[in-house]
């Protein structure tokens, strides 16, 4: 009796949340989940754990997963059994579907008694395991064993995913990331219910992946001169330097960095990025490329050869594969052959992207292919590749898919578009018919800095966690039955080492998860950020980089008549507090807090800020020089 009381008093007690109140028992789940509902009480880890759960292999890493957090921080012995009467945790798996949950869905279930995960499938299980992770203290992330209260806030939790494609795609072209890198990449990424990397392996910097019949790609194609500053300004290297920076994935590599992910429910999309973007895969066979001297180039090691202007892209050296030479189908059968072989996923990423059209416009073999083809532009030179290559992905089993350039002069038919350059292409091409990833710049563009270019490492462009926050894969404008999901994209030209990586990658990661994965309804930015903090908190327990930029101000500048200028400072998040100084020395909580808009003195050198909340400094020193005041005012340099 007094068993079915507490029973009902946990029910009538429970509490419905709308978004999660980390106020109520500290519940910060990243993704939303779709409904938690806290009941009273809390389940006390006891320091005998014991996991009961099937045998099945897909099941290995979710109860790896509970054996090491439970275990290792806690001090705790866990046991994994086949059946026991008395379980501290328990995965099953349904018998009969539960219709709600599809594939990747669960219930977990936090009691005083215990705990239960059920899920139709083993990815289910997966994140189940995940989302009860996020429940305990942060120091469940941490390899020390703590002697803390580990316990749980009570809670029934319903979660599947939005979207059946949550994609992060790491581009180890630009920068060659090794196979643990990568592995590393996968771990963090799966806390957060993205099941999908897309691995950039090729581009003008390096071909990363073995291709046993063509050697040269990757003996030759992966390596480029080391440099270190502003990739994109470097002198072009003389023929002295040594090129022995990059490297590459051997056939052995992918495929256990395959298993690896698979074993952690994410697919790998290979993309191999043509005819533009192909300067490494000129090198390596000259033959490709429809310039004459094309023998004579290197594979790029950043420095300045595209122009982005509005009559198009001009590339300083033709780094495109011929559409009018067989040659470039035969090698592309090739690497697709082994491509396909390699990569079980059911797609391959062909491109497509900024592909230069400077050198076809003045090659006889592309005039000749015009004429023979009846194509009146380069766009549609560029669709009749595709085309082509379509047929040579789908001759290996796969479906293709390419960057949304691919739209242009006519998409193949059952081409599948990766919409970058804004929402766009993505529209359009679901208007017609195709399947649509959405990955635009405005929301989903990891490479661009995350504040203000005052103290980010610069890149042309700045994307805000609050604006990433803002992404919907499928806006209601669409048919989103052929939006199949969204991603983020997160280039490395400027990115050299792991902790740069996961700077990048994160906070804004996190909001793209909640883009893929949770209710359009129940998603808001405060109650987003709130979730946040306590996960940048469980970061520094891990020892995982992220960005702080969204404690920093958000300026504005305007020049006025008198050509003095005036600078508006702005928050992100509520509840900080900006302070300022003009005369060189360091602001703190005692130094003016910025409430208007502020005229910058005459002959002031700089402009220093940094925020707080309440005493505590949250931002980073911003140190503006004048000069830069003045530019950012007059519309000159408004980037640096
Ligand atoms: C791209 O960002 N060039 C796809």
């Amino acid at each position: 009796m007094k068993k079915l009381l507490g029973l009902v008093c946990c029910s009538i007690l429970a509490l419905n949340s709308f978004g999660q109140n980390i106020k109520d028992g500290g519940i910060a789940i990243i993704p939303e989940p779709v409904t938690l509902s806290k009941t009273v009480g809390e389940f006390v880890l006891p320091k005998k754990v014991i996991i009961v759960t099937s045998t099945q292999p897909e099941l290995k890493q979710a109860i790896a997963l509970l054996h090491d957090r439970l275990s290792i921080p806690t001090g705790s012995h866990v046991s994994v059994l086949n059946s026991s009467a008395v379980a501290t945790v328990r995965l099953i798996l349904n018998k009969k579907a539960d219709t709600v949950l599809g594939k990747e869905g669960y219930r977990l279930s936090v009691t005083k008694k215990g705990i239960i995960i059920r899920a139709n499938e083993p990815a289910g299980l997966f994140y189940g395991a995940q989302t009860l992770v996020q429940l305990f203290p942060k120091e469940i992330v941490g390899n020390i064993v703590k002697n803390i209260r580990w316990v749980s806030p009570c809670v029934q939790i319903t979660d599947y995913p939005r979207f059946k494609w949550r994609g992060l795609m790491f581009d180890v072209a630009r920068h060659f990331f090794t196979k643990a890198e990568v592995e590393q990449y996968i771990d963090n990424m799966v806390k957060y219910k993205f099941n999908l990397l897309h691995m950039h392996l090729t581009d003008d910097e390096g071909w990363r992946v073995e291709i046993k019949s063509l050697p040269r790609l990757t003996t030759v194609g992966a390596y480029n001169v080391k440099k270190v500053g502003y990739f994109g300004t470097f002198a072009a290297p003389g023929p002295d330097e040594p090129r022995t920076y990059g490297g590459f994935y051997t056939q052995d590599d992918i495929r256990e960095l395959v298993q690896y992910a698979k074993e952690r429910f994410v697919n790998i999309l290979p993309e191999i990025d043509v005819p533009g973007h192909s300067l490494a895969a000129v090198v390596a066979y000259p033959e490709l490329s429809c310039t004459p001297g094309a023998d004579q180039y290197h594979v790029r090691s950043g420095e300045k050869f595209m122009e982005f202007t509005k009559d198009g892209i001009k590339a300083g050296i033709d780094n495109t594969l011929c559409p009018a030479n067989e040659k470039v189908y035969d090698f592309l059968d090739k690497v697709l052959t082994e491509v396909a072989q390699l990569f079980p996923f059911g797609y391959i990423h062909m491109g497509g992207d900024e592909c230069a059209k400077n050198f076809w416009e003045k090659s006889p073999e592309i005039a000749a292919l015009m004429q023979k083809e009846g194509l009146k532009t380069q766009e549609e030179v560029q669709s009749y590749f595709e085309k082509r290559v379509e047929k040579i992905v789908e001759s290996k089993g796969k479906k293709f898919l390419g960057w949304d350039e691919i739209l242009e002069g006519g998409i193949a038919p059952d081409a599948i578009v990766m919409s970058w350059r804004g929402m766009k292409g993505g529209i359009e091409a679901a208007k017609m018919g195709h399947e649509v990833v959405m990955s635009p710049t405005t929301f989903a563009y990891l490479d661009y800095m995350n504040g203000d270019p005052a103290i980010e490492p610069h890149v042309y462009e700045t994307l805000r966690l609050s604006r990433a926050y803002e992404f919907d894969p499928a806006p209601d404008s669409v048919n989103s039955k052929l939006i199949i999901g969204g991603q983020a994209n997160l280039w490395t030209e400027q990115v050299y080492n792991v902790r740069h990586l996961e700077y990048m990658t994160w906070p804004r990661a996190f909001a793209i998860s909640e883009a893929v994965w949770s209710p359009k309804s129940r998603r808001n930015f405060d109650d987003f950020f709130s979730r946040v903090e306590k996960h940048f908190d469980r970061f520094n327990v891990a020892e995982t980089k992220y960005a702080p930029s969204v404690y920093d101000p958000i300026f504005t500048f305007k020049s006025l008549p008198d050509s003095s200028v005036q600078v508006e400072m702005a928050t992100e998040v509520k509840g900080l507090d900006i302070h300022y100084s003009f005369d060189n020395s360091f602001p703190d909580q005692f130094y003016p807090k910025y409430t208007a808009p502020l005229i910058v003195p005459k002959e002031a050198a700089m402009l220093k800020v940094i925020t707080y909340r309440g005493d505590k400094q949250v931002g980073r020193m911003i140190y503006l020089p004048a000069k830069m005041l003045k530019d950012r005012a007059t519309g000159k340099n408004n980037n640096e």
